[in-house]
């Protein structure tokens, strides 16, 4: 480039001296010569460009791509290359054979009642950040509108190029449940509850996950969790001895069931008043461990126990369809609050951002604020805003 310049340069200079020749010599040459350049820079700065557009076209050649834009992207964003393109997946379309953990792949599930791409965003930061094998970590969200809501997976894909994140719809196993629900009083299912448990046979390439509440902060690596020995059981959960069971259940009532009833669900022994409840907010999930029976056993449990909305929200019906069938987790895993000073030893917190709380008829209604500080760690405003909630 250098040289090219200095060549038109000289040309340049040649060419106007006939116009200089006739005016009066009363500047040096140096000088004259300055004067002639200065007022006539536009030549040279053609040149360069035309000198660039040929470099740049040479570089679309010798460099690969590094970002492409989805078709059917409304925003039509440009999304970074991955150089293995097979991660960058488009939102699943139920075929998913030949995905198993087996390759080392730890699969994240979680349902969203209503969305709030907040604490979706948080919950796979947090995730990603805390495990040391980020690329092995797979996620899969269930939210409303599922493969059909691009730009929420657009938006999500924006913020982690380089992640493995699904998004599936909710209207295969909601439907499950709502079949086996028939006949009873639809507004007691509280489908993210009961989700997790029922996803396995609806979706079989996920045997084996780890369910995550939307609504936690993580801080521990999620791998440790996969790799937890199940021996016999088919769910490992952490215990909150905080709540007891015999505060959710009418003892009397239980003890009589226990004693007359004949189900595989139901303790050949009598239950104990001070057990305690197990947090739904992590779930180690294997479905091929044992028969998954869940789904009847919470049915069955919701009947017998006249299950009402004053139960709504931590259901005794999952506890004892769950009562002796599972590993109990650390408490370690136990969420916390992130107010507390211990957050530094919890594995995982609770989120503590704004968010969307679910009306009754299961879309967004009221947004409610924030308790603490700890969410923006790992939703900067700059991603807040792309997220554009
Ligand atoms: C790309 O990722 C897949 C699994 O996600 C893996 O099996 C494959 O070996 C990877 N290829 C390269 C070149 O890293
Ligand atoms: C998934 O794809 C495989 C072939 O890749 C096919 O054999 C199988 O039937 C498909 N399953 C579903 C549920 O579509
Ligand atoms: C279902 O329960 C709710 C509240 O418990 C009640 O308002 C509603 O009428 C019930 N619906 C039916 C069909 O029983
Ligand atoms: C459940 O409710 C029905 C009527 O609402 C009542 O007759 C029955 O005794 C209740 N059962 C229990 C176990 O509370
Ligand atoms: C938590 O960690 C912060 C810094 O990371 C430290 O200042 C604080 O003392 C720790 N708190 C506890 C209870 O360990
Ligand atoms: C994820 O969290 C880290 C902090 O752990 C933060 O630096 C980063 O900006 C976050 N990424 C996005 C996309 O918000």
């Amino acid at each position: 480039m250098g040289s090219y310049y200095l060549q038109w340069r000289s040309s340049a200079t040649n060419r106007r001296t006939p116009q200089t020749a006739d005016e009066p010599n009363s500047l040096g040459p140096q000088q004259t010569q300055l004067m002639h350049h200065s007022p006539t820079p536009k030549p040279i700065l053609q040149f360069i460009a035309f000198g660039l557009i040929i470099f740049l076209s040479f570089l679309q050649f010798l460099l690969p791509a590094t970002h492409f834009r989805h078709p059917s992207d409304p925003f039509r964003n440009w999304l970074p290359l991955h150089s293995n393109t097979s991660k960058l997946r488009a939102p699943s379309n139920g075929n998913s054979s030949g995905r198993q953990d087996e390759n080392g792949i730890v699969h994240i599930v979680s349902w969203m009642d209503c969305l709030d791409l907040r604490l979706l965003a948080v919950l796979a930061n947090s995730t990603f950040s805390a495990s040391r094998y980020p690329d092995l970590v797979h996620f899969h969200l269930f939210i409303p509108k599922g493969d059909e809501d691009k730009v929420s997976f657009f938006k999500l894909k924006v913020l982690f190029p380089h992640s493995n994140l699904e998004i599936h719809g909710q209207e295969e196993v909601k439907q499950v449940i709502r079949t086996s629900f028939s006949g009873a009083n639809h507004s007691i299912i509280n489908f993210e509850e009961i989700a997790p448990f029922v996803i396995p046979s609806v979706h079989t390439f996920l045997s084996k996950f780890i369910y995550l509440s939307p609504n936690v902060i993580v801080q521990g690596r999620v791998e440790q969790l996969i790799g937890v020995h199940l021996s016999t059981y088919a769910i490992a959960v952490a215990e909150d001895c905080s709540k007891r069971l015999d505060t959710y259940v009418n003892w009397d009532v239980l003890d009589a069931i226990q004693r007359s009833a004949s189900k595989p669900w139901v303790s050949a022994t009598p239950y104990a008043k001070n057990s305690c409840m197990p947090d739904l907010s992590v779930l180690l999930i294997d479905s091929r461990k044992s028969k998954n029976d869940f789904l009847e056993a919470f049915l069955w449990w919701s009947k017998v126990l006249n299950s009402s909305e004053r139960s709504r929200g931590r259901n005794h019906a999952t506890a004892l369809a769950l009562y002796n069938r599972y590993l109990k987790l650390s408490s370690s895993w136990l969420v916390k609050d992130s107010i507390l000073a211990v957050v530094n030893d919890s594995l995982i917190v609770r989120y503590d951002g704004p968010h969307t709380v679910c009306s009754e008829f299961g879309d967004g209604a009221a947004l409610e604020s924030d308790r603490g500080n700890f969410w923006l760690e790992y939703l900067p405003p700059m991603s807040d805003r792309i997220l554009g909630s």
